[in-house]
């Protein structure tokens, strides 16, 4: 069991956090490229380790990510125009580039230079976002992560483990230093296939979710009870209680549920009496409702 102090430590993640400090030392996604493709199109809003971002792509096809905030007056630049090579605040219509400069500062003549001292979001600009085609990246601490791994040459416990090896050879011929983990690399690659094949990321996550409300409105029918609310119950998986008396089993269930080819979760994860169902997988609406038959024909 964590303590208060040891469950702070490892969840929050805000400013200095010790979490945060961590996290901010890797990738991390933002959003889907796919969510900003259209150039001057709507900005997106994006959270990450507690800080809101507006998220746009430009006239000229580059992506910015900036604090959420207009240092102006606070207003969301969530709301503003995507214009012209820039982003304008909607309360006044000061406007920013993909660096957070601003361009054009409405409120102020041009030559009182105030413009040339304000940026958004400065602080953690500094720390760079960058970009690639597929993903938008969160970019913190690169370079000292860079150095971590130069620093560590010749530090490596093992000859396969050696990072620092591996990422010169890589730099230097873009090889695997010893037999690659050709499994691994497959395993990924026919994943990342089907899921374009599906249609990506909010496919397969409209499937999950149907799949939870198929299963959830159907084992609510047959009188079981959701653990969690609907307004915070995820896709992934749905805790169910145990029904209490009536005499049901949950040995006998599970192992019907079994015989019939659906196996759930026999783990519980709660202190209540519960068992859980997963909704993700090669399965569908057809996997679902037959999963309900068989419960259907056990309880
Ligand atoms: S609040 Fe953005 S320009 Fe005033």
């Amino acid at each position: 069991m964590l303590t208060r102090e040891q469950n702070e430590l490892l969840c929050r993640v805000e400013g200095a956090a010790a979490m945060g400090q961590l996290m901010r030392r890797h990738w991390l996604p933002v959003c889907m490229a796919e969510e900003v493709a259209e150039r001057d199109g709507a900005p997106l809003k994006a959270r990450l380790l507690g800080e809101d971002l507006v998220v746009f792509r430009d006239s000229e096809g580059r992506l910015g990510v900036l604090g959420e905030r207009c240092p102006h007056r606070n207003a969301s630049l969530v709301f503003g125009r995507n214009e012209q090579c820039g982003l304008r605040c909607l309360y006044h219509g000061w406007k920013f580039d993909v660096e957070g400069n601003v361009l054009e500062m409405t409120s102020e003549p041009p030559e009182s230079g105030f413009a040339e001292k304000v940026k958004v979001g400065a602080e953690e600009l500094e720390r760079l976002y960058s970009f690639d085609e597929a993903l938008i990246r969160y970019l913190d601490r690169f370079d000292e992560a860079l150095s971590a791994l130069e620093a560590s040459a010749g530090n490596a416990h093992a000859l396969s483990l050696d990072l620092h090896a591996q990422w010169r050879g890589f730099e230097d011929n873009g090889q695997w230093r010893f037999t690659p983990p050709v499994h691994c690399l497959l395993a990924l690659d026919r994943a990342i296939e089907e899921l374009d094949r599906e249609g990506g990321v909010r496919a397969r996550g409209r499937r999950y979710r149907e799949n939870r409300r198929i299963l959830v409105k159907g084992m609510r029918a047959l009188g079981f009870r959701t653990y969690l609310r609907d307004a915070v119950q995820g896709p992934i998986i749905v805790t169910f209680h145990v029904p209490a008396g009536g005499g049901f089993n949950f040995g006998r269930f599970y192992d019907g549920l079994c015989k019939r080819g659906y196996v759930i979760y026999p783990g519980k994860v709660t202190k209540a009496e519960t068992f859980r169902i997963g909704c993700i997988g090669r399965i569908g609406p057809a996997q679902m409702r037959g999963l309900l038959a068989a419960v259907r024909a056990l309880v």
